[in-house]
C-alpha cells in the first residue's frame, strides 16, 4: 500500500508490542530469561600416558589428547577463564579383555587425578569418567563372553574403577557405561569404603548415538564388533529415559546427565520437569565437531552458534554442561 505524507500514520490499534522490549540492546539483556556462566561449564580432557605429548585430535580442532604434565598447563588455562570443572577420560597404554588399566593405582586416570589435585587443590573439581571402553581390548564398556556384552561382571569392575578414582582423589565420579545397577553398586562399594561424600554424576540417559564417533577417535574406544545398542538407549524412546533416571535416583545418583545434547533438548526439559535433582547434559564430540566444520567451511558463525547452542541447552532444563566449547565460551561470556 503506498503512503503519502498526508495520510494517517498505519495504527493497529495493538496494546501488546513484544518488540518494544527488544529494541535497546540494555533493556534486551535485562530481560534474558537464560544465562550462561563459565561456571556452568565441565570441561572434557584426554590423558594419555608419557611426557610432553600433546597431539591434536583431528575431528576435533583445539582438542588434544595430552600427557599429564601438559594437562596441567591447560587446567591452569582452564581455570584462568573461569571454568572450573574438568572431567578426565584416559588413554591407557595397553588394553585387555577386562580393561584393567581402568582400575590399576598407576592407570593414567588416577595419575592424572593425583596430579590435577595436587597443583589445584579445591580450585578445580575433578570429575573423572568411568567406564571401560577406552581400555577393554574389544572395545566395549564390560567384560564380553561370546558375544554378549556382560552386566554385572561390568558393574563390578566399575565399581573398582570408581573406587580407584576416589582414592587418587577425583572430586566427583562419573559411571558412562550404562550397565543396570550401576550407581547403587558404585555407590555402596564407595559407602564401605569411606567415601560416602563423593557425588555420583550419572550418566543416565545415555543414548547410542552417532555423534560419538570424533571422541571414540580421540580415545580409540570404538567397539572392535557389533555396537552399543544392547546397552545404550534406542533414540526413538523418550519415556524410558524417565525410567533411567529414575532408577539412578533411587539408586543413589546426585546429578543425572542427558546424552547428547542437541538432538535430545526435548528429554532435558521432560527430566527437568519429571525430577527435581541437579541435570547435566553432555554437548558430545559429534555436535562440536559440526560446529567447528561449518565454521571452518565459513558456512557460519562459530561464535554466535557456539553461544546459541549452549544456550538452548541451558534453556532446556540442563544446569552443567559438559562440553568441548567451555574455553572459548568461557572467552565469549568474558567479552560480554
Ligand atoms: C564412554 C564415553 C563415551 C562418551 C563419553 N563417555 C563414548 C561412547 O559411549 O562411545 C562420548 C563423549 C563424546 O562423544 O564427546 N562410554
Ligand atoms: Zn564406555
Amino acid at each position: 500500500m503506498a503512503t503519502s505524507p498526508k495520510s494517517k500514520p498505519v495504527d493497529l490499534g495493538l496494546v501488546h508490542r513484544p518488540r518494544r522490549l527488544r529494541g535497546n540492546a540494555i533493556l534486551r539483556s535485562m530481560v534474558e530469561e537464560t544465562r550462561l556462566s563459565p561456571k556452568d561449564f565441565i570441561y572434557p580432557m584426554f590423558l594419555c600416558e608419557g611426557r610432553r605429548v600433546r597431539q591434536e585430535i583431528p575431528s576435533m580442532p583445539d582438542i588434544y589428547r595430552q600427557s599429564v604434565d601438559e594437562a596441567l598447563k591447560e587446567m591452569e588455562e582452564v581455570l584462568a577463564l573461569g571454568v572450573r570443572s574438568v572431567i578426565l577420560f584416559g588413554i591407557p597404554g595397553h588394553k585387555d579383555p577386562l580393561g584393567s588399566e581402568a582400575y590399576s593405582e598407576e592407570g593414567i586416570i588416577q595419575k592424572g587425578v593425583r596430579a590435577a589435585k595436587k597443583a589445584f587443590g579445591a580450585d578445580l573439581l575433578v570429575v573423572t569418567d568411568v567406564c571401560l571402553c577406552e581400555y577393554t581390548d574389544h572395545g566395549h564398556c564390560a567384560p564380553v563372553k561370546d558375544g554378549v556384552v556382560l552386566n554385572d561382571e561390568g558393574v563390578l569392575i566399575h565399581c573398582r574403577t570408581a573406587l580407584s578414582h576416589a582414592r587418587a582423589g577425583a572430586d566427583v565420579v562419573a559411571p558412562s557405561d550404562m550397565m543396570d545397577g550401576r550407581v547403587g553398586a558404585i555407590r555402596a562399594t564407595l559407602d564401605e569404603e569411606g567415601f560416602q561424600s563423593v557425588p555420583i554424576l550419572a550418566y543416565s540417559a545415555k543414548y547410542a548415538s552417532a555423534y560419538y564417533g570424533p571422541f571414540r577417535d580421540a580415545a580409540d574406544s570404538a567397539p572392535q564388533f557389533g555396537d552399543r545398542r544392547s546397552y545404550q538407549m534406542d533414540p526413538p524412546n523418550a519415556e524410558e529415559a524417565i525410567r533411567e533416571v529414575e532408577l539412578d535416583l533411587e539408586e543413589g545418583a546426585d546429578i543425572v546427565m542427558v546424552k547428547p545434547a542437541l538432538p535430545y533438548l526435548d528429554i532435558i526439559r521432560r527430566v527437568r520437569e519429571a525430577f527435581p535433582v541437579p541435570l547435566a547434559a553432555y554437548n558430545v564430540s559429534g555436535e562440536y565437531s559440526m560446529v567447528k566444520a561449518a565454521a571452518r567451511l565459513g558456512w557460519i558463525d562459530n561464535d554466535r552458534v557456539v553461544m546459541e547452542t549452549l544456550t538452548s541447552i541451558r534453556r532446556a532444563g540442563a544446569s552443567i554442561i559438559l562440553t568441548y566449547h567451555a574455553k572459548e565460551a568461557a572467552r565469549l561470556l568474558a567479552k560480554g
